[in-house]
């Protein structure tokens, strides 16, 4: 396990480059991050490249022994290169070019930007073909599948459109065009959803121009890593990854790129309402079901951020070296922090570093050289894994239609996944949280929350998997949509009614209003957001509506289908519910349950097929003691321990 961080020798006098490398070396720093924002140190004029800086830092880090991740510097164009071509910039929904000088401001689909990010990719990849010290490579910076509205952009989307659709007619016709009179005569009538609040648009254009930037997005990852892939054969590539306001689809965005990493800035402040989300667990496991196997951290909380917002509150004592090894608990391998040093000049200047703007090492500091020897010692979980028996399932598509229609008050995608994610974390399991479409098979419990729009191959797939005996959980707004983002006429759940064996008669979108449950055991809760009345079929029901008007019709059901089970949630309920619910599901898969853990204690298991290491995180503010069923050997301590004792935000790992 490595602990890296992110540096700009860019931003540093040189005298400081060899100081810092040599800190860095006895802290234990393992990895650095480099290039990342440089284009123009790299290439000053047009065509006249200089490697002959970054050479020399990279000199310096290597004779530490530290190794580098080299970033390709296409996020931040040259101004030389905006001046001489204007139109690479990307135009805002205003219909006006974003002011330059920034950063992130190129349209990735320019073909000028495109040749330009080409040529230094290619002048970098060449110059440091086969260098020894470089592990890996990152393109670019946090793609966005921005909803550029640049001419060039708005061209081909006119293109792909037709290409997709043939004519303009099945264009019409797949948009329902007819409605508001919005139906195009003509190819030039087609302009990018971007004018006016979303709402007001066409949801199947807002889908197709959602799927066209997304695709743009995975299109120039391909481009940038094939160049390097020519004179680096044997590069890893990723791109640093985060769940922004115009996510990419992740699935295909790493689909050509060797690992994912993620940005991971867990929250500093753990909300007093035990009812809100705390834990940053569910997004490392999305990260890592992304292309199911191992990730990296690409930048690391290190202290107070800022900069974009006034600063937020420094991590507290323990927090810096716990969520890095929450990461690994969650499958990173190694965890780079941003960054070295904080800023002392550019808009960044706020967010802050490992050292910050004195250079002078602190409390964050000392905490971070543990973390640096914690994670050597961990060296010996090299090769292990998370295997799990349950998933849930994450579809960027529900995502985006979902956020762009918001369903009724409070009802969030991200937090339909959530619930059942806290719900079977609260037990110690490992969840994997995956794409619709992979082979489900090694699961015992899939979990598909509010499968919005639909997609033959995700909808066949959950049929293949309960015929074989799997155990399925849909819930409330699953069918709703065809994969033109339009409704289906078909009474709910449309497309999976027969694997429900249940169907939704009516609903209510109640929002933040209240509802109550009660199930077959007499257990009351109290239910939220949606409420799906529903008729049973073929499916028996598991928990009805204990008040309003449609008391005692379903509001949960399960239902038989060939060798598996379906369980249908018609409604959004509280953590009472999906625990006891979790709990229930895991019994009934042989699925083992630790019972008794205090809130926010995060258990995760790490194997290589022989050895397994369980990683205990507190994710809270209070002491906490778990017992241990026999004595286990403490890797971070170094000796057999019967309990684990876990101070605020404290984490252990031991030998099974
Ligand atoms: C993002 C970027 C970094 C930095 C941090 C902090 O994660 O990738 O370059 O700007 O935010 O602001
Ligand atoms: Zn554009």
């Amino acid at each position: 396990m490595k602990i890296g961080v992110d540096y700009y020798p860019e931003q540093w006098d040189r005298s400081l480059w060899s100081k810092d490398a040599e800190l860095m070396a006895k802290t234990g720093v393992k990895t650095v991050r480099l290039a990342e924002f440089a284009w123009s140190r790299l290439e000053p004029n047009e065509d006249e490249y200089d490697f002959s800086w970054l050479d020399e830092v990279i000199s310096i880090f290597s004779h530490y022994g530290i190794e580098i991740i080299l970033c390709t510097p296409t996020n931040c164009p040259p101004l030389w290169l905006y001046e001489k071509y204007p139109e690479i910039v990307q135009v805002g929904v205003d219909g006006k070019p974003l002011q330059i000088g920034i950063r992130g401001h190129r349209c990735i689909n320019n073909q000028i930007f495109l040749e330009y990010a080409m040529k230094i990719t290619e002048e970098m990849a060449r110059h440091y073909a086969d260098h020894p010290s470089v592990v890996a490579w990152q393109i670019d910076n946090e793609l966005e599948a921005y909803p550029c509205c640049c001419e060039a952009c708005r061209d081909d989307f006119r293109i792909w459109l037709i290409d997709k659709y043939d004519s303009i007619e099945n264009i019409n016709k797949a948009f329902g065009n007819s409605v508001w009179s919005g139906e195009y005569s003509s190819i030039t009538q087609i302009q990018p959803p971007t004018a006016y609040p979303s709402a007001w648009q066409n949801p199947s254009l807002c889908m197709e121009f959602y799927r066209f930037t997304s695709e743009i997005t995975v299109k120039y990852v391909k481009i940038i890593s094939s160049i390097i892939r020519r004179y680096c054969p044997k590069a890893k590539i990723t791109t640093n990854t985060w769940f922004c306001e115009h996510m990419p689809d992740f699935y295909k965005l790493f689909d050509e790129l060797d690992f994912v990493s993620y940005d991971n800035y867990p929250p500093v402040k753990i909300p007093e309402d035990p009812e809100a989300f705390y834990s940053h667990a569910f997004h490392l496991d999305l990260m890592r079901g992304i292309k199911e196997k191992n990730f990296w951290v690409m930048e690391q909380l290190s202290g107070p951020t800022g900069s974009w917002a006034p600063m937020s509150a420094s991590p507290k004592p323990n927090m810096i070296m716990g969520y890095a090894l929450q990461a690994f608990a969650h499958g990173a391998d190694t965890v780079v922090h941003f960054r070295w040093r904080t800023a002392v000049t550019g808009a960044e200047m706020h967010w802050h570093g490992i050292l910050d703007h004195s250079n002078v090492p602190g409390r964050r500091f000392f905490e971070f050289a543990e973390l640096c020897k914690i994670a050597s010692k961990l060296e010996i979980l090299k090769d292990t894994q998370l295997i799990s028996g349950i998933a849930i399932l994450y579809s960027p598509e529900a995502e985006y239609a979902l956020k762009n229609q918001p369903q009724t008050e409070g009802y969030y995608y991200f937090e339909q996944l959530k619930y059942f994610h806290a719900a079977f974390a609260k037990y110690g399991a490992n969840i994997d949280v995956v794409s619709p479409e992979t082979d489900l098979s090694q699961y015992k419990i899939v979990v598909a929350p509010a499968l919005y729009v639909n997609n033959k191959a995700a909808t066949e797939n959950l049929y293949r998997y309960v015929m074989n005996g799997g155990t399925l959980v849909l819930t409330n707004r699953s069918g709703v949509k065809d994969k033109n983002n339009n409704c289906i006429i078909d009474s709910l759940p449309t497309v999976f009614k027969e694997l429900v064996g249940a169907e939704v008669t009516e609903y209510d979108p109640i929002g933040n209003s209240e509802q109550k449950i009660v199930d077959f055991s007499g257990n009351e809760f109290v239910c939220r957001e949606w409420c799906d009345i529903l008729k049973l079929n073929t499916a028996k029901a598991y928990a009805q509506y204990a008040d309003g008007y449609y008391l005692c019709c379903p509001a949960v059901t399960v239902n038989e289908y060939c060798k598996g089970l379906t369980y249908y949630v018609g409604t959004v309920c509280k953590s009472d519910f999906y625990e006891k619910f979790a709990s229930r599901l895991m019994k009934q898969n042989g699925i083992p349950r630790l019972r008794g853990l205090s809130k926010g204690v995060e258990v995760t298991t790490r194997t290589n097929g022989i050895d397994e290491y369980i990683f205990f995180f507190n994710n809270s503010e209070q002491n906490t003691v778990i017992g241990l069923p026999k004595p286990m050997y403490s890797i971070i301590d170094s000796m057999g321990k019967d309990k684990i004792e876990l101070k605020p935000f404290g984490m252990d790992v031991v030998r099974k």
